[in-house]
C-alpha cells in the first residue's frame, strides 16, 4: 500500500481515517493532529508551562516528543512507584524516561514514592490493607496526588498525560455499564482547574493504541514494552478486549463510541443536579461538595482529610 500524500510504502493503514502513511508523513499527521486538538480543546497554550507525566511506555512519551517538537515548553514528570514484578518494572521505566530526557536535553522531575513516604506503593497498599491484595487502587490514588502535587508546586498551568482512545473508551465503557455519572460528567479531553487542582489535559485522547506504537517506532523512542505486571487481569484490559472485538468487526466503532459520548455531553446529558447554585467545578465524583483537604491542600469531599493523607497517615 502507498502513502496517500507521496509515493513511498505506507507504514500504516488507518481504516477509520481511510488514510495510508509514509514513514515521513505519519509522524507529522500525528503532530498535526494532535496540535489541531490542543487548540480545539483548549488544552493549553505556547506561553503556558506544561508537564507531562511519563510513565517510561509508549503513549506518553511520545507525547513528549510531540509537544517538544510542536515547541512547547514541556517538562517530565517520572513518579517511582516501586514496583518489580520479577521485571525490575519501576526501574526500567525510569531508565527509559531518564534516557529520552537526557537525549533531548529535556527536565525530568522525579518523585521517588518510597523516598518520600517511606515505602514502595505495592508496600503502602500491604500495610495499609488497600485493594484487596493488588496495588493498583492505591497506585491510581497515589500518581493522581503526587502528579497534581509536582504540577501545583512547580508552578505549572497544566498537566498531561498519555492516554489514548483505547484508554479512555475502555473507562468509558466500564463507567456506562454502571452509569456511574459522578466519572462521566468529569471524563473529557480537559478537566479544568478548581481550587487546589491543576488544569489536566489529555492530547492524545483521540488516537489509537496502535497509532501511538506507530508512532513510536517510527520516532525510535525507546520504551518498556511491559505492562504492569499488576495489570495483568484487569477489568480495563478485559473492556479493551472487548472493544477490540467490536472494532475488529466494526472500524471507527471505538472512537464513534468516544466522540458520540463527548457530543452528548456538549448537548447538555450531563448536568450538575442545581446548575443555578453549584457548579461542577465545586461537586466531586459522588456528587458531594469538594472542600479543600486540611493536610495538603488537594480538593476532597470527604469530612476531614483526603484519601491520600489518610493513607499516609495510617501507615505511621
Ligand atoms: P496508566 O494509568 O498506567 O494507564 O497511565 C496513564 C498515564 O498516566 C500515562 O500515559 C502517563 O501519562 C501517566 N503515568 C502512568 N504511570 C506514571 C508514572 N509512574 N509516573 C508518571 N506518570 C505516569
Ligand atoms: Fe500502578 Fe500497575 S499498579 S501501574
Ligand atoms: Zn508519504
Ligand atoms: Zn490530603
Amino acid at each position: 500500500m502507498k502513502c496517500r500524500k507521496c509515493t513511498e510504502k505506507a507504514v500504516i493503514n488507518m481504516r477509520q481515517h481511510k488514510l495510508a502513511l509514509c514513514k515521513t508523513h505519519y509522524p507529522q499527521w500525528i503532530i498535526d493532529q494532535t496540535q489541531r486538538f490542543v487548540e480545539k480543546y483548549l488544552m493549553f497554550t505556547p506561553q503556558e508551562r506544561v508537564l507531562v507525566a511519563v510513565s517510561g511506555g509508549k503513549d506518553s512519551l511520545s507525547l513528549w516528543d510531540i509537544l517538544w517538537q510542536l515547541g512547547y515548553q514541556v517538562d517530565g514528570l517520572y513518579i517511582g512507584l516501586g514496583i518489580d514484578g520479577g521485571i525490575g518494572y519501576s526501574d526500567e521505566s525510569q531508565r527509559l524516561s531518564e534516557q529520552f530526557a537526557h537525549d533531548r536535553d529535556l527536565r525530568l522531575n522525579i518523585v521517588d514514592v518510597e523516598g518520600e513516604y517511606g515505602r514502595t506503593v505495592p508496600e503502602l497498599a500491604q500495610k495499609t490493607h488497600r485493594g484487596k491484595g493488588k496495588p493498583c487502587s492505591v497506585c491510581g490514588l497515589s500518581k493522581r496526588h503526587i502528579m497534581n502535587q509536582a504540577a501545583v508546586q512547580g508552578g505549572y498551568d497544566v498537566l498531561v498525560t498519555g492516554h489514548n482512545l483505547d484508554d479512555e473508551a475502555a473507562v468509558l465503557f466500564g463507567n456506562a455499564l454502571n452509569w456511574i455519572t459522578g466519572y462521566m460528567l468529569r471524563q473529557g479531553p480537559v478537566l479544568d482547574a478548581r481550587a487546589g487542582m491543576v488544569r489536566k489535559a489529555k492530547p492524545l485522547c483521540r488516537f489509537y493504541e496502535r497509532e501511538m506504537a506507530a508512532y513510536a517506532l517510527v520516532r525510535g523512542i525507546d520504551y518498556i514494552y511491559d505492562e504492569c505486571p499488576h495489570a495483568v487481569g484487569s477489568k480495563t484490559i478485559y473492556y479493551k478486549e472487548l472493544l477490540n472485538r467490536l472494532e475488529a468487526d466494526r472500524p471507527g466503532a471505538k472512537q464513534s463510541f468516544y466522540l458520540s459520548f463527548l457530543q452528548a455531553k456538549e448537548n447538555g446529558l450531563f448536568r450538575t443536579p442545581d446548575p443555578e447554585q453549584v457548579s461542577s467545578q465545586e461537586i466531586g465524583v459522588d456528587g458531594k461538595l469538594l472542600h479543600p483537604c486540611p493536610t495538603c491542600g488537594q480538593p476532597t469531599t470527604t469530612g476531614g482529610e483526603c484519601a491520600f493523607c489518610r493513607m499516609v497517615a495510617d501507615i505511621r
